[in-house]
């Protein structure tokens, strides 16, 4: 059974319609739609904003419903010039940008005592999001890239800067690095799949309204057909 989150709800809405024989289950304060889409068992749920929001989710998508894996859809802000808004980026690895021990001499991003603080992608959920890819009949491109979250919206040419050049991001959200890092510790098999809302600048709170629906609209369209290959 495949796990489903999004950190809101323009980001799971469309999969909770498409839904059949659904069940609600409530944990940790948030509603896990359990049923079936394209015929294939899945769980949907939103986890809310941020990193422990989309963590607890995971771990509860991991304890109580067994999920065999758990993709993560929805926005980003885009790092790289070639991404633009709407285009499509499939995680190659996510971690968490605000981690910072810096002071007692670890570089940025890196938590003490971890084998990794970066965690790489389940490489066939990767290779089913690009044989979806025409399926999902998009007119917009699809990358491959590393996603780096925080408990922040990044708007601003210096952060967005930083977060290029330190962290050789793609894209930037809140959840995916903190699902990445439960998952791994886990050893369950996650995906991110974000669509791009905006480009993470000066001009990201103007467009990050007028994109949302949209982006969050591709990554799902990108994930249907995920989840009716699977
Ligand atoms: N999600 C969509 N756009 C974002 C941004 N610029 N920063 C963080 N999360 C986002």
């Amino acid at each position: 059974m495949l796990g489903i989150i999004g950190a809101m709800e323009v980001e799971v809405e469309s999969l909770k319609e498409m839904m059949e024989n659904q069940e609600i289950l409530k944990r940790a304060g948030m509603e896990f739609y359990k049923g079936e889409i394209c015929g294939k068992e899945v769980v949907v749920v939103r986890s809310g904003i941020g990193k422990v929001n989309a963590a607890i989710c995971t771990q509860v998508l991991i304890d109580v419903f067994q999920v065999d894996a758990v993709i993560n859809t929805g926005v980003a802000g885009s790092l790289n010039p070639e991404i633009h808004i709407c285009d499509i980026v499939v995680s190659t690895e996510a971690m968490e940008h605000d981690m910072d021990v810096s002071p007692l001499g670890y570089e940025k991003g890196v938590i003490p005592d971890m084998k990794t603080s970066s965690y790489p992608a389940d490489p066939n959920l990767r290779i089913l999001a690009k044989s979806s890819i025409k399926a999902a009949g998009l007119d917009v491109a699809v990358f491959d890239g590393k996603v780096v979250s925080g408990d922040q919206f990044i708007a601003t040419p210096e952060k967005k800067d930083m977060l290029c050049k330190l962290f050789g991001g793609d894209c930037a959200e809140m959840e995916g690095g903190s699902i990445a890092h439960t998952a791994y510790l886990n050893q369950v098999p996650y995906l991110v799949i974000r669509a791009i809302s905006d480009q993470a600048d000066g001009k990201a709170e103007m467009d990050y309204p007028t994109f949302e629906k949209k982006a969050a609209e591709n990554s799902v369209k990108l994930l249907v057909e995920m989840i009716r290959a699977y």
